[in-house]
């Protein structure tokens, strides 16, 4: 980072103090208070970090009144309509375009690293059947720090990025043996024929008695959805990666309280949630009743897939997945599913309601996600796994720069103590 050159004023019990402004590539100033307690001796207060930037990066820039999803620069439908999900992983890690030799050798690398060590099939069977497949990623991601010692050290910039790939590479394999696991069916390993998403594809529908012969429309849109979940700037999960690793904790520990935090309903759990709300809507005469739930104040039901922090316009994930949900429903022919009729309904009526509009809510990725991993025939509690093998590309780059960032330090925000003052402590017989 540049010298600031501008700054900010501001007063405090009447002392006044210069903060310096930084301004970015693109997105609003950032006023600089790093040194505010030593010369102030005052917090600023920021729950929910509305307005504060945690980190400099150049990864993911939203600029969320314009709707604009930027990946080192490149827009999002750009990339969903050009690219695909590994081309776009090296973009998100390296920084820059790949040529096509690097492109054939990164994507070798991915290719070669997608077995699981065999020892861990067990650890999978230490869970129950019926665990939800997002209880096992966060296990299983966890313990391959204990798989994988050789690629732990962060210190060392090969080691990490011999994690990096094997996070990438690992995880469809990971998530399709949760799903396997969790419907009782054999594991089925990872071929290096196939592409990224088709592999995942046969990993999760192929069985040992019949093999699953990959339909590439499926496949594109099963890569679409990597493409568009890949990366999101500062969002809950990537933070709580972020702050995990910056104690030097190993990549393999991070990426599973990334993946913790993700499926939370009102980050990556939303897609489950919002397949279940169509369910329990159930018709589309039942709609302007649940519309009215999401607008009372002592209801706290909320319509899932609609809203998000950053997009106050319109998502732009969302118009490509409209476009990927409209795809596959037409190549499987099953515009009459009753969730379908309800999403598409439910759309039309929330866009028209002048609560929705006021309040800049629309469909986010996870409405029309949903709905397309539905028609795949993946079962709901498979959502937020996928959404969190597409994101651990995101997570492994953030991770990466800010472990090469001279600046980084462990995370450690402050309070705002509103709890008893010091008091003498009571023996038990004197309550
Ligand atoms: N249904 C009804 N009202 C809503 C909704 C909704 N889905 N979302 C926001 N509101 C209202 C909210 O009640 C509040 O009203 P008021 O100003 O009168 O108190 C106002 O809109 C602003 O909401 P907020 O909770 O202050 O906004 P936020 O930025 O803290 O929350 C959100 C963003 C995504 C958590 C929220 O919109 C939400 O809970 N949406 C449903 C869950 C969902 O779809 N999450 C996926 C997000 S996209 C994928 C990802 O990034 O993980």
């Amino acid at each position: 980072m540049t010298e600031s050159q501008k700054t900010a004023t501001l007063t405090v019990h009447g002392e006044s103090y210069d903060l310096p402004v930084f301004s970015p590539t693109a997105g609003p100033d950032v006023i600089d208070i790093r040194k505010l307690y030593g010369q102030a001796g005052v917090f600023t207060y920021d729950p929910g970090f509305t307005s504060t930037a945690s980190c400099d990066s150049t990864i993911t820039f939203i600029d969320g009144d314009k709707g604009e999803l930027l990946h080192r620069g490149y827009p999002i439908e750009q990339i969903a309509s050009k690219s695909h999900f590994l081309e776009l992983s090296y973009l998100l890690l390296y920084g820059e375009l790949p040529s096509a030799r690097d492109l054939e050798n990164f994507e070798t690398t991915i290719t070669r690293h997608t077995m699981l060590h065999e020892q861990m099939q067990y650890f999978y069977r230490g869970f129950r059947r019926d665990a939800h497949p997002m209880a096992i990623m966060v296990g299983v991601v966890g313990a391959m720090s204990a798989f994988y010692h050789d690629s732990t050290d962060v210190a060392d910039p090969r080691q990490r990025e011999i994690a990096s790939h094997r996070l990438i590479a690992k995880m469809p394999t990971i998530a399709a043996w949760a799903y396997k696991y969790h419907i009782g069916q054999p594991f089925v390993y990872p071929r290096n024929d196939l592409d990224y998403a088709s592999n995942f594809l046969r990993m999760c529908f192929a069985v040992p008695a019949e093999d699953y012969e990959v339909n590439p429309i499926l496949a594109r849109a099963m890569d679409r959805i990597f493409m568009l979940q890949a990366d999101h700037e500062q969002n809950a999960s990537t933070s709580t990666v972020r702050l995990a690793s910056s104690s030097g904790a190993n990549p393999f520990a991070c990426i599973a309280a990334g993946i913790a935090c993700l499926w939370g309903p009102a980050h990556g759990g939303a897609n489950q949630a919002c397949l279940e709300m169509l369910e329990e809507i159930g018709s589309v005469d039942r709609i302007p009743e649940f519309i009215e739930r999401a607008k009372d104040k002592d209801d706290p039901f909320r319509l899932m897939g609609f809203g998000h922090r950053v997009y106050k316009n319109f998502d732009p994930r969302a118009t490509v997945m409209k476009q990927s949900a409209d795809e596959v429903l037409d190549l499987l022919g099953i515009e009459d599913n009753p969730k379908l009729q309800v999403a598409k309904a439910l759309e039309k009526q929330a866009l028209e309601d002048p609560y929705f509009i006021e309040k800049k809510l629309f469909p986010n990725v996870d409405f029309y996600s949903g709905i397309v991993m539905e028609a795949m025939g993946f079962p709901t509690s498979m959502f937020t796994p996928i959404f969190a093998l597409s994101r651990t590309v995101g997570w492994v780059s953030q991770w990466k720069e800010m472990i090469a960032d001279p600046q980084n330090k462990i995370g450690r925000p402050r309070q705002l103590y509103l709890g008893a003052t010091s008091r003498d402590y009571v023996d038990i017989e004197n309550r």
